[in-house]
């Protein structure tokens, strides 16, 4: 019973979308009405700016590290429901019962989740993303390099970093997760018209 409530109240958690609060909050508009249309701190940045872009990145990333300390107190330090609980703090992000299910992508859910359970997989993946992103400018490819390579470190050292084996399906779980929301941001990087950061602004959807 705590196990189903530790993950109940992870999905409500993740559910709430600091994006669309703060942009409803800010400017009276609908995030996903504008720019890309995601619920997200990359399109925060695009249609609000800098300050509510990392506002919501961080307060987006805490859902995910709240989901697992909520799945660790609720069961005693079960990493099974941990682990669970960080994946419906994501699926509630990308599909949140509050807003009609349409959210966001849940990468800085993910990325709270990664580093409260398997940091060192996170932080090495993070700065290969971070210097994709720095280098292309495309926030959507770094996004998938870091979940790509996330799945490929805890394959590859699971043993090493001594994870237990259900964190490989569960970071397969969350990259599929992922991938499938890039969608359009990977047809867009193979057509050439992803946009990048830091680019002409175009807040209209
Ligand atoms: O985290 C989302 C990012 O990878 C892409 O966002 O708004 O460019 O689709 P966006």
């Amino acid at each position: 019973m705590t196990a189903f409530l530790a993950i109940l109240f992870s999905y409500l958690l993740g559910s709430i979308s600091f994006s669309y609060v703060i942009a409803k909050k800010l400017r009276q508009v609908d995030i996903r009405q504008h720019g890309s249309g995601n619920a997200g701190a990359t399109n925060t940045l695009r249609v609000l700016g800098v300050g509510p872009a990392i506002t919501v990145l961080l307060l987006d990333c805490g859902k995910g590290v709240a989901a697992v300390y909520l799945g660790l107190w609720f069961t005693d330090g079960n990493s099974l429901i941990a682990a669970t609980s960080g994946l419906a703090a994501i699926a509630g992000h990308n599909w949140p019962i509050y807003y009609g299910f349409r959210g966001g992508k849940g990468v800085a859910t993910t990325i709270g989740v990664l580093a409260t359970l398997i940091f060192y997989v996170a932080l090495i993946a993070g700065i290969v993303a971070i210097l994709s992103i720095v280098i292309t400018r495309y926030v959507s490819l770094g996004s998938i390099i870091f979940m790509v390579g996330s799945t490929i470190l805890t394959i590859f050292f699971w043993d090493f970093f001594n994870y237990p084996t259900y964190y490989i399906y569960f970071i397969l779980v969350i990259t599929l997760f992922s991938l499938w929301r890039h969608r359009s941001n990977i047809v867009r990087l193979v057509k050439g018209n992803e946009s990048k950061i830091g680019a002409k602004k175009n807040t209209e959807k």
